[in-house]
């Protein structure tokens, strides 16, 4: 009910179905709400709807919402990210006091809240650039949430989080990440492994439907299956879902019906571009950015279609070893996509000294978030018996994984080869690990190559130091050091 009287603990503000979800969950757990919308008639139908959740206090004015929460106040904001976050943090911390709590829930971009904590501390104000994974039905039901910012401020703001988020084997889904920017920069990699994820899958989902001719229901049938063992995850949960639907209006599985191209918000891209610029390959993630992309090229595939196929084999007759081989190769590539995301949090919290835990991160991802799954207890205990890990693929329980697989994984991307069917998420997986392994890499002759042309000098095998050959000259070596 709304009671106008009431002292709020924590206010939302920005109601569309995100906000106001997440507004419900924390009635729900107890505490008084306060709300404001830009429209007051979204806050009213949230009360109309759903004031029975709990205690809400119905605000019009900013100034009235502000006054609406105890102090010291804590004002989550739930609005689309971009400029209206910055016009929404202004027009709160006018009216806020030092001491209080501004939470952007948004997906905002790291560099953005690092920007926006400097500028809302020099006010005395606390910023947390909050991480908020599950969609609609997790802000509800209890979301993965990665609040970084002030330490001092999760005192305040960390038993509210925790006792709405998801929760596993009773630890919630939610913890203080690290600094500042840190708690949007996660789940922006949280969000590049979630496009790695969907697009592996997509890959053997298009293997069963044109190298062994299965149909949507057949495939969401080893989905299903899958969900069983060590594969399960929200994501092939779901999967198992929209390949059985049907299109009510055709008869025909709807994924038949929907057009080939995939769109995107554009946080895939940002964890793409941050790993250029922290130097990580983030190969599988990038994968799956550029195969959205390149679905989206509508009329440059329509112009190529009919191109050559060079198909080299005949389409596989084992049909269970193959689809076996398709389960080993899905797990591989995904061990490679998420041991580099992990990579690109220890890049980061390296470059911004957020001294980033990494297996809490796979901790408070087991539930709540999109990426949830079986396999991050697995990364959990990883970091766990060694937080130190160089590569997550290095991790005992990991290395036996891909040993397991690895004919299995060769087998599909030398299937898929030859009979001209795209795993570019699958194929850069293997040449990472390949190329992680290797003894020698082409990069000795890159390097020739540069100083050739460019005089940037070399090291050596045998010597410390740097050299320079004097290509243009008599080809003799000299110290470059
Ligand atoms: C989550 C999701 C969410 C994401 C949307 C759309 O963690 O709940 O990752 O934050 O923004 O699912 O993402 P794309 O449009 O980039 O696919």
């Amino acid at each position: 009910m709304a009671n106008s009287a009431a002292r709020a603990q924590i206010g939302v503000t920005g109601l569309a179905v995100m906000g106001s979800n997440i507004a419900r969950n924390f009635a729900k757990h107890g505490y008084t709400v306060a709300l404001h919308n830009r429209s007051i008639a979204k806050t009213d139908a949230l009360l109309a709807e759903h004031g029975g959740d709990g205690e809400f206090v119905r605000t019009e004015t900013v100034e009235e919402f502000v006054a609406a929460l105890e102090k010291p106040r804590r004002v989550l904001i739930m609005v689309k990210a971009g400029d209206a976050t910055d016009a929404v943090i202004e027009e709160l911390a006018a009216a806020m006091e030092p001491g209080d709590i501004i939470i952007d829930g948004g997906n905002a971009l790291y560099t953005d809240t690092i920007r926006r904590e400097a500028a809302m501390k020099a006010r005395g104000l606390n910023f947390v650039g909050a991480g908020i994974s599950g969609g609609e039905e997790g802000a509800l039901n209890g979301p993965s949430i990665m609040p970084g910012g002030p330490a001092e401020s999760y005192e305040s703001l960390g038993p509210l989080l925790e006792s709405i988020a998801a929760q596993v084997d009773g630890t919630p889904c939610c913890t203080h990440i690290g600094p500042d920017g840190s708690g949007h920069f996660v789940k922006m990699v949280h969000n590049g492994i979630e496009y790695a994820d969907m697009q592996l899958i997509g890959e053997a989902y298009n293997l069963f439907r044109d190298a062994l001719g299965f149909d949507a229901a057949r495939i969401a049938d080893v989905f299903t299956e899958w969900n069983t063992g060590d594969l399960e995850s929200y994501l092939v949960e779901i999967t198992a879902e929209v390949l059985r639907q049907v299109d009510a209006k055709t008869g025909k599985p709807l994924v038949d019906v929907i057009v080939d191209a995939a769109e995107q918000k554009g946080t895939g891209r940002w964890t793409v571009k941050a790993a250029l610029d922290l130097g990580i390959p983030v190969t599988g993630i990038a994968e799956a950015v550029f195969a959205r992309a390149l679905s989206g090229a509508r009329a440059q595939r329509a112009a190529a279609r009919g191109l050559a196929s060079g198909a080299l084999a005949d389409k596989p007759t084992d049909v269970e070893q193959f689809t076996e081989d398709i389960r080993q190769a899905l797990y591989a590539s995904k061990v490679v996509a998420y041991a580099q995301g992990f990579d690109q949090i220890a890049a980061g919290s390296a470059e911004y000294d957020w001294n980033l835990h990494p297996g809490d991160l796979a901790t408070i991802w087991r539930g709540g978030c999109i990426i949830r799954a079986r396999f991050l207890n697995r990364i959990k205990d990883a970091y766990e018996q060694n937080p130190e890990l160089p590569s997550l693929i290095l991790a005992p329980y990991f290395r036996e994984a891909i040993e397991t697989a690895i004919d299995s994984w060769r087998r599909v991307v030398i299937t898929a080869t030859a009979l001209g069917i795209p795993v570019p998420a699958f194929a850069s997986s293997l040449s990472y690990y390949d190329a992680l392994r290797a003894e020698r890499l082409p990069a000795a002759l890159t390097q020739g190559q540069r100083d050739f042309f460019g005089a940037h000098t070399y090291e050596r095998i045998d010597a410390d130091g740097k050299y320079h050959t004097l290509w243009s000259g008599d080809r003799s070596e000299v110290s470059a050091s």
